[in-house]
């Protein structure tokens, strides 16, 4: 990819769990090497973001295999096996196949990422993912010109996964992108936090991070990956079209059928924490709406 962050890397940014850097996060060829970068462009000015604590990171999720309270997957994930894991890459890509996790690391720059991470009920969570740009896995499989989304699932394994014995949701969890947002190198799949593996509540081994939108679009512990000329469908839509659209950018200027979204609780700030004002697409405004010039945003919300 032509696009690649500064370093901006400074002495305030290094965390005792930084320490932590782990073999599935150091594979690959200039893997490791590229763990230096840590923030964007955009945000290494933005003096909001200070990173939440793995704890807060780790122990309040939304993972609805594992239940729908936001420490049930901190509880339940341990359940599942991620090892071995592959994703299967088709639809309209010249090498379909599956392709084993390992081998994808190998082949994949991880880097160090500090992405503002926001969910729709308006709390937030700064987040230092590692992970490789989503574009150089779908170069990897070779992008064919007809492709415009992509779609993506999660697991699916009741036995490991008891939520899914129950039909909160249409099983398993899916999620699409436009191919030019997928494309986007703010765009990643997340393989870690702090250096360390990411944790099974946080969707190993590997998940989707999209910064600028609500975090149900960041779908967790994907198996499939799929190139499709026709708009996927996504969970949130499916399951309450009337609340949740395609493109679940955030924006402060929509409302949420039932609250506000202009303003924002950062986890970890206490009880009595003031509210923060939300940001135009999470703070990367300047980075993204170019992807949305002429749309309607409240249409397309
Ligand atoms: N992916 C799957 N497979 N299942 C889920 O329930 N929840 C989504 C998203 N990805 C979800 C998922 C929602 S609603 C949010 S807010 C984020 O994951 C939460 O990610 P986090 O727990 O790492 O903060």
């Amino acid at each position: 990819m032509a696009y690649r962050w500064k370093n901006t890397f400074t002495d305030k940014d290094v965390t005792p769990e930084t320490a932590y850097l782990n073999r599935r996060q150091l594979m690959g060829g200039a893997a490791g090497l590229g763990l230096a970068a840590m923030a964007g462009p955009a945000m290494a000015q933005d003096e909001t973001l200070e990173p939440n604590s793995w704890d807060d990171i780790t122990s309040y999720n939304n993972f609805y295999e594992f239940g729908t309270g936001k420490d049930d997957p901190a509880r339940n994930a341990h359940a599942l096996t991620t090892d071995p894991w592959t994703v299967k890459i088709d639809g309209l890509v010249d090498r379909p196949g599956d392709y084993a996790f390992e081998d994808i690391m190998a082949q994949m720059t991880v880097e160090e990422r500090l992405y503002r991470f926001r969910c729709v009920e308006a709390w937030s969570m700064v987040v230092p993912w590692n992970g490789f740009e989503l574009a150089d896995l779908l170069e990897l499989a070779g992008v064919q010109s007809g492709a415009k989304y992509v779609a993506f699932e999660t697991l699916y394994r009741p036995e490991e996964m008891w939520g899914q014995k129950y039909p909160v949701l249409e099983w398993p969890y899916v999620e699409g992108l436009r191919l030019d947002e997928a494309m986007h190198p703010l765009t990643i799949m997340a393989t870690g936090i702090y250096g360390r593996d990411i944790p099974n509540q946080n969707g190993a081994p590997l998940r989707l991070v999209v910064p600028w939108k609500y975090g149900y679009k960041s779908i967790k512990s994907v198996v499939r990956i799929s190139l499709t000329e026709e708009e996927p469908p996504t969970s949130w839509n499916r399951a309450i079209p009337g609340e949740y659209g395609f493109y679940s950018n955030v924006n402060p200027e929509v409302d949420h059928p039932r609250w506000s979204q202009a303003s924002e609780r950062r986890i970890g700030g206490g009880l009595f924490a003031k509210k923060i004002p939300t940001l135009m697409f999470n703070g990367y405004e300047e980075e993204v709406a170019p992807l949305y010039e002429g749309m309607d945003l409240r249409k397309f919300s």
